[in-house]
């Protein structure tokens, strides 16, 4: 039955439990796997001192505009814009977050699939000092059986957790879990940047070189932030259906996006130090690079071996949950669209859903050596997995972004948007600061990056 706003919904148990199923949205392959990948691949500090910028300034705003809309409208994006702009286009902007999500989950679930699989490794005392880990990536990530299998295990869970429900499936999870990885993620931060040869790695990552900022690298940033945060293609509109009216929602997107920044510059510490410490190039194996990196730090865990056999099977079975909390979330926003406008089961659609980005992301995990053309796309000089994180993980991010900015500051209107945020006596700090920034700032440099990048496209 579609539920409207009358009728009670299923709600978040407590505040903290929504932070909490929030931040385990946003905290994920994004903070430990991207961020860092992407930071080698835009020079280093510069990045990520645009990053920040780019989080606090623009995903904050949009993270906290997502979810008045959710709260608000109490349904799935394609529904919240439907009730709030009757009779408009804007459920399209819905419909594509919906399809954003499962190209997203179809190859996220690729490298959550890593996960599992290094889970196994680490177990078995895999990496021990000196083994050559590019090797071990290179050998798991380029069979095809195993690069399919875990895929498809990973996918699996995915979908058990969310055919659960709500409250069953996400909040048990989150809970207890993320803490210890930031207890884990802060033990390795000490050991890496204890390591000789830390030094030049804390400088490649902290100390910013500003002749490298240009439009990429400020592109990059952007939708590495919305990625992270979980922004642009209506998880937090989703998520935000669930929050109680009484909960703060600006406290809240400063919990959730503090969190997630934390973890995602923790990640960071670890890799850069430990990556120049063992030598290795910036760029070594692509999307496996912080699968490589990490490993090799593995072997200098006291007291060797069962140090690195501990906490690399701690690392790799808290990532690998960190990340189902965030394919969760991908995989959720289709299923509340389908259970709230189709009246289709919650199982039905979790698996219909859940296969298809099986399906999907088959070419994503056969493009890491199994299959050479789409290891190295012709004419794109990438491969799979990595196009499709930049055109869904970023600019359809991104876009998203931008129309849901100027859905909240111009269309549905800041006044809603803040008297949703005020609802049962609450206070809106940051009332006129947010209001110009979702008004302007937001879209105007979405507009113009977007415009700059695609100008740069066309003329080649
Ligand atoms: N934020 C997640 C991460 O950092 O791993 C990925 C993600 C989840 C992106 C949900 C987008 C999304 F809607």
């Amino acid at each position: 039955m579609e539920s409207t706003p009358s009728q009670p919904r299923d709600t978040w148990g407590s505040k903290l439990t929504f932070i909490l199923a929030a931040a385990g949205s946003a905290i994920g392959l994004g903070n430990i796997w991207a961020f860092p990948t992407n930071t080698a691949a835009n020079g280093g500090a510069a990045f990520v001192l645009v990053y920040l910028i780019c989080v606090i300034f623009i995903g904050a705003p949009v993270m906290l505009a997502e979810f008045t809309i959710g709260r608000s409208a109490r349904r799935n994006p394609v529904g919240a814009f439907k009730m709030l702009a009757p009779g408009t286009s804007w459920k399209i902007l819905g419909g594509l977050g919906v399809a954003t999500g499962v190209i997203i989950l179809s190859f996220y679930a690729v490298i959550a699939g890593w996960t599992v699989a290094y889970i196994l490794k680490c177990m078995v005392g895999t990496f021990k000092p000196g083994v050559d880990t590019l090797a071990i990536f290179e050998g798991m990530s380029g069979n095809p059986l195993s690069a399919i299998g875990y895929l498809l295990v990973f996918m699996a869970l995915s979908v058990y957790v969310v055919v659960g429900g709500v409250r069953d499936g996400i909040e048990r999870w989150t809970k207890v879990l993320m803490p210890i990885l930031l207890i884990l993620l802060v033990l390795l931060g000490i050991r890496a940047v204890t390591l000789s040869g830390a030094k030049e790695g804390l400088a490649f990552y902290l100390k910013p070189d500003f002749s490298l900022i240009n439009l990429k690298v400020v592109l990059a940033a952007a939708g590495q932030a919305f990625f992270s945060l979980s922004l642009g293609m209506g998880t937090m509109i989703t998520y935000g259906s669930y929050i109680a009216k009484r909960d703060n929602l600006v406290s809240s997107t400063l919990w959730v996006g503090g969190l997630d920044t934390a973890i995602a510059i923790l990640a960071g510490l670890i890799i850069f130090p430990t990556l120049f410490h063992a030598g290795l190039g910036l760029q070594e194996g692509g999307p496996g690079m912080v699968f490589v990196v990490l490993t090799s730090l593995l072997g200098e865990m006291p007291p060797a071996p069962i140090g690195g056999i501990i906490f690399g099977t701690g690392f790799f079975l808290l990532l690998g949950i960190a990340a189902i909390t965030s394919s969760v979330s991908l995989l959720e926003v289709g299923v509340a669209y389908i259970v709230d406008e189709k009246r289709i089961s919650r199982k039905k659609a979790g698996l219909m859903l859940g296969g298809m980005a099986f399906v999907l992301g088959i070419p994503s995990a056969l493009g890491n050596g199994a299959v050479s053309w789409l290891t190295d796309l012709p004419g794109i000089g990438k491969d799979f997995l990595s196009f499709l994180f930049v055109v869904f993980g970023q600019y359809s991010l991104a876009i998203g972004a931008m129309l849901i900015s100027i859905f909240v500051g111009w269309k549905w209107g800041v006044k809603a948007a803040s008297a949703e945020v005020e609802s049962e006596g609450n206070v809106f700090r940051f009332r006129r600061i947010w209001s110009f920034l979702v008004r302007f700032l937001c879209p105007i440099t979405l507009a113009v990056i977007l415009i700059n990048m695609l100008w740069g496209v066309i003329t080649g």
